[in-house]
């Protein structure tokens, strides 16, 4: 099939792109670290940031985060700007700097142990909420003034995210800046949103944006009622519009997607050598078939549930057994935060429990890869892998599913999805779906999606690469921005 079918379209959708561009995010694209005696430099790893850096690159605009590198103060001027790329300086990085109380309380306390759970749906009993609160405003209005101070009348400042809900409002306080924000987690529902008791300031600040994105329409139909219930405002649900104090916000769906073709290639050349050596390294047999899942080590992710799912697929159906291997790559994340800590201690402990039940002489069910393995060796494990299972229990997307799609570049595999994760409503269709929490059903997937025959797999996979090469992070960039246009008018 033909992956560039929309390229020629897109030099004209760039027209839409603004001239003056400030991005504002909680990470930074490049941070740069104490190597022996010298500096190294590491290299945008998101998919966002790896995104997001090209289009930087072509504005010249300033890009604002959380200076985290243990040598990024002795690179930066006094105003923390520094020029990025390393190799090809073609804009301004300006970085904050943070304490470790501000990190303590507003990224690790407000941002990660009270909006992400509450958007999550997960339980969310916090200690100290208020003193996180009023450390999220304080630094929210750090990066609002690094803003004003970067930007002039007209210029587009783009937010990222649930780190930064009110610096919009600042900002707007002391520029007409033209403000957008993307929030990359599902929006809660009004039952659950009305809990937090800064629900009020939280939307006051979001709605001092021009546009407001999400990955989905039922995302910002939630926000709308949270809007509608904390606020006095009108509301407009067809044109999914918003107005308060006089000022107008713009609802917008856009599903994040993937840079398709650099993963597509990064499989194609990572090679047969790599899956080799990875396949001796992990004693994993040439005959196996190979299950991979590749997370960050978050409570929303479900890795336990899939634990439980592969522990019950060996007890139910044993042909299995001595046949299947499941890669987990599993990313430490977030472990100032005793949750993230306690579930790195769980998913090791059930997947030594689970290789201890059933492992043999010469195999071993569950491999957990802990080390680092960068992006082509990922592609190249996503490549050999019979089939990927995605389970979270909550997502707002999920990125790791578009990867393994972009990634089968021969025999096809099979996505075995969440119908949780925001990537069911472009995906379902042509994955095995499942719900985590339904076990014995979860090993039933599993088992179908081993055994499905090349036809069926193709077909799938064929129609699944699709919509991932059609619907990717250029694509996303574009309807962005294409809807900021319309919004200026
Ligand atoms: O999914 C939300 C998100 O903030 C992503 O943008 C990011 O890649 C991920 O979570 C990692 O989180 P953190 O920045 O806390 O390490």
């Amino acid at each position: 099939m033909s992956h560039s079918c929309h390229r020629t379209d897109r030099v004209e959708e760039r027209s839409h792109r603004p001239d003056s561009l400030v991005v504002v995010s909680n990470r930074q694209p490049y941070s740069h670290e104490i190597e022996g005696d010298g500096l190294s430099v590491d290299e945008p790893a998101g998919g966002l940031t790896a995104g997001l850096d090209p289009v930087m690159r072509t504005t010249d605009g300033t890009w604002i985060a959380w200076g985290d590198g243990d040598a990024d103060r002795s690179v930066s001027d006094e105003k923390g700007r520094v020029r990025v790329p390393p190799d090809d300086p073609s804009y301004t990085l300006r970085r904050l700097w943070l304490t470790e109380r501000d990190v303590e309380r507003y990224y690790a306390g407000y941002s990660n142990q009270v909006l992400w759970p509450v958007c999550h749906g997960a339980n969310w009993t916090v200690e100290h909420a208020e003193a996180y609160f009023d450390r999220y405003r304080d630094v929210n209005e750090r990066f609002a003034e690094a803003v004003v101070d970067t930007s002039d009348e007209g210029t587009t400042v783009w937010f990222q995210d649930y780190h930064l809900a009110l610096a919009p409002r600042r900002v707007k306080e002391e520029r007409d800046a033209f403000c957008m924000q993307f929030w990359h987690i599902p929006w809660p529902s009004w039952d659950g949103f009305r809990r937090l008791p800064q629900r009020t300031e939280l939307l006051d600040g979001l709605l001092a944006n021009d546009l407001l994105g999400f990955h989905l329409p039922s995302y910002a139909d939630r926000f709308l009622d949270c809007a509608a219930g904390a606020l006095d405002v009108t509301v407009d649900r067809d044109a999914r519009e918003v107005e308060y104090r006089g000022e107008t916000t713009t609802l917008g769906a856009f599903p994040l997607g993937i840079d398709a073709e650099r993963h597509h290639e990064r499989a194609l050349t990572v090679g047969e050598g790599f899956w080799e050596s990875f396949r001796t390294e992990h004693g994993i047999g040439p005959d196996q078939q190979v299950a991979v899942g590749v997370d960050r080590l978050d409570y929303t992710k479900g890795i336990p549930e899939r634990l439980a799912a592969l522990e019950r697929l060996f007890e139910r159906y044993p042909e299995h057994r001595g046949r299947l291997t499941y890669v987990q790559k599993a990313a430490e994340s977030r472990t100032s935060i005793p949750a993230y800590r306690r579930l790195g201690r769980r998913v090791r402990d059930e997947v030594d429990r689970i290789n201890h039940r059933f492992a043999t002489e010469r195999w071993r069910p569950i491999v957990h890869v802990e080390g680092y393995l960068d992006g082509c060796e990922l592609a190249g494990l996503y490549r050999h892998a019979d089939c990927a299972l995605v389970s979270p229990l909550c997502d707002g997307m999920n990125l790791v599913a578009l990867e393994y799609v972009a990634s089968q570049v021969d025999t096809p595999g099979v996505l075995v999805l969440s119908e949780l994760a925001g990537a069911h409503e472009l995906l379902g269709e042509w994955t095995v779906s499942i719900n985590p929490h339904a076990t014995e059903r979860f090993a039933e997937a599993i088992d179908e999606a081993l055994g499905m025959g090349a036809g069926k797999r193709r077909e799938r996979m064929d129609a699944l690469r699709r919509i991932v090469f059609e619907n990717d992070l250029e694509g996303w960039m574009d309807d962005v921005f294409r809807a900021a246009a319309t919004v200026r008018g």
